[in-house]
């Protein structure tokens, strides 16, 4: 079976938002897609191991960020790779809240949704929500693609994400985000020990090699 089939499949880029009480959360999703057009339903599949993914049940819904190319590689480490349980994650993002209290980014977006939380699924590892969209707004910007993210931030994904893939041995790697570094500014040894991870800014020292 030829798995980098499913590299081929498109899709986007998004934080899915909800509420914890009312502290704001949220994390990085690529698997939001429009489900149904009349009325308008939005599926989005949460690790059940996510913080997230309670946060939806309990706030009866969600929103979902659209990222933009411009969207900084930090936003998505912040969102992707730690968890609301100990993390404040909208401590240092602007962002507005919906009508019905979910947050959405402020900058790096091309646009959000709100939907409010129609059923769900459940299947061996994620949940997968299907919410009503109740609100939806556009702004400038292209939307980042899953392969943009790959190809040009050279972003990796988590174990908890869908589309996990494991890393490449003999590269230089970021132990809490995964992101491996390819050479392009020179050998790994030669960058400034100032050097950080450009998705979650880990320091260089942390980089690993196998
Ligand atoms: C590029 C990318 C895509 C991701 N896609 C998903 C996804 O579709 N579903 C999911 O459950 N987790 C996904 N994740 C992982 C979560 O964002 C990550 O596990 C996060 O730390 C969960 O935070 P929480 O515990 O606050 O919910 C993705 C992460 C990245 C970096």
């Amino acid at each position: 079976m030829d798995t980098m089939a499913l590299r081929n499949l498109s899709c986007g880029l998004f934080i899915a938002g909800a509420r914890d009480g009312g502290r704001l959360t949220g994390c990085t999703v690529n698997s939001v897609m429009q489900v149904t057009s009349d009325p308008v339903m939005i599926s989005v599949c949460v690790n059940h191991k996510n913080f997230t993914n309670q946060c939806i049940r309990d706030s009866g819904g969600f929103s979902v960020s659209i990222l933009s190319e411009d969207a900084a590689g930090e936003v998505i480490g912040v969102f992707g790779f730690h968890s609301g349980r100990d993390t404040d994650k909208f401590a240092s993002i602007p962002c507005d809240k919906t009508a019905m209290g979910f947050p959405v980014l402020r900058l790096g977006v091309c646009g959000w949704l709100e939907c409010s939380l129609e059923s769900f699924t459940e299947l061996p590892t994620h949940t997968m929500f299907i919410g009503r969209l109740t609100d939806a707004k556009t702004s400038p910007g292209s939307p980042m693609t899953y392969a943009y993210y790959h190809r040009v931030i050279k972003g990796k994904t988590p174990v908890n994400a869908p589309t996990y893939e494991k890393p490449l041995e003999g590269l230089w790697t970021c132990p809490l985000c995964g992101y491996q570094y390819d050479g392009s500014a020179g050998p790994f040894e030669g960058l400034p020990e100032s050097w950080t991870c450009p998705i979650c800014g880990q320091p260089k020292n942390a980089f690993r090699t196998s």
